[in-house]
């Protein structure tokens, strides 16, 4: 496996894997299965694989959840190397956001500011550009992402469909035995909180189950699974527009969920089909 930090090092290292596809794996490291499915993935559709690791400061509205945010470089490239990464790109934050060029921030439109968006405002604005930036750097032919993060999944394909570059491609979440999504962040969890966690994928299975009775039910059956936890937001959107269903709505809906357990944003997702 090649270690690049710096763009340069990068831009050097692609120079001799430019005449064939390029895939790109964007983390923010801490690496886990979901993040191995990613590279998988990746390796089924570009002889070269690049996988970044750079926590992005831009997309961290709160200082200290940006400083908590858990860096294990060293696990991480031992994984990378077992995955067979062809390049490891570690970027500094000077490398991303060099002080003296001027990264315009990407605005990711209305859906930026809803669900997900509207509880970390400016969030998807520094997702968009941090991705924009790699994109730019590594040119990739494909770039790939989890449908763990469906909101950040959509906003990226709706970008990248305007500057027409790179094909977006989406990989299913990797669950533990009893459904929790894995997450960076669940090793914050206490095994109290991870009991309750698992709420969060009951209310998608339940929902799942009952969404043949339509959207007030599967609401209904969601949110009685969320009771015991802080739920920041549960809503059940078209999968076309992503705006709210109707009550009388039929056809294929993702339900997006949001929960505090502990101090940790546990997000989670799944496609219901209404009626
Ligand atoms: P990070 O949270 O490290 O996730 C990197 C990629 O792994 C994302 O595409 C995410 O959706 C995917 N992923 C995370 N958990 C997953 C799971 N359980 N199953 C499948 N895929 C999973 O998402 C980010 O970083 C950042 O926002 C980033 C896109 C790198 C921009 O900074």
């Amino acid at each position: 496996m090649e270690q690049a930090e710096s763009v340069d090092e990068i831009e050097s290292a692609l120079r001799f894997h430019r005449n064939s596809p390029i895939a790109l794996v964007p983390t923010m490291g801490a690496l886990h299965a979901g993040h191995a499915a990613l590279v998988e993935k990746a390796r089924t559709l570009a002889p070269t694989v690049v996988m970044s690791i750079f926590v992005n400061p831009l997309q961290f509205g709160d200082p200290t959840d940006f400083q908590r945010y858990p860096r294990t470089m060293e696990s991480d490239r031992e994984m990378a190397r077992q995955l067979d990464v062809d390049l490891l790109w570690t970027p500094s934050q000077l490398d991303i956001y060099p002080p003296d060029v001027q990264i315009p921030l990407i605005d990711p439109g209305d859906l930026g500011n809803q669900y997900e968006g509207a509880i970390r405002p400016g969030h998807f604005a520094g997702v968009l550009t941090v991705v924009s930036r790699l994109f730019d750097v590594v040119r990739p032919d494909v770039a790939i992402f989890g449908e763990k993060d469906r909101q950040q999944l959509e906003l990226i394909r709706r970008m990248a469909t305007k500057q027409e570059r790179v094909e977006i491609i989406g990989v299913p979440t990797v669950r533990e035995a009893d459904g929790l999504a894995l997450s960076s962040r669940n090793r914050f969890l206490t095994p109290q909180d991870r009991e309750l966690a698992l709420g969060v994928h009951s209310a998608i299975s339940r929902a799942q189950e009952e969404g043949a009775h339509g959207v007030p039910t599967a609401m209904k059956v969601a949110t009685e699974e969320l009771r015991s936890l802080k739920v920041e937001y549960v809503e059940l959107v078209d999968a076309k527009t992503w705006q709210p269903v109707k009550e009388d709505f039929i056809g294929e809906a993702i339900l997006l969920i949001a929960a505090k357990v502990g101090s940790v944003h546990l997000i989670d997702n799944a496609m219901v089909r209404i009626g």
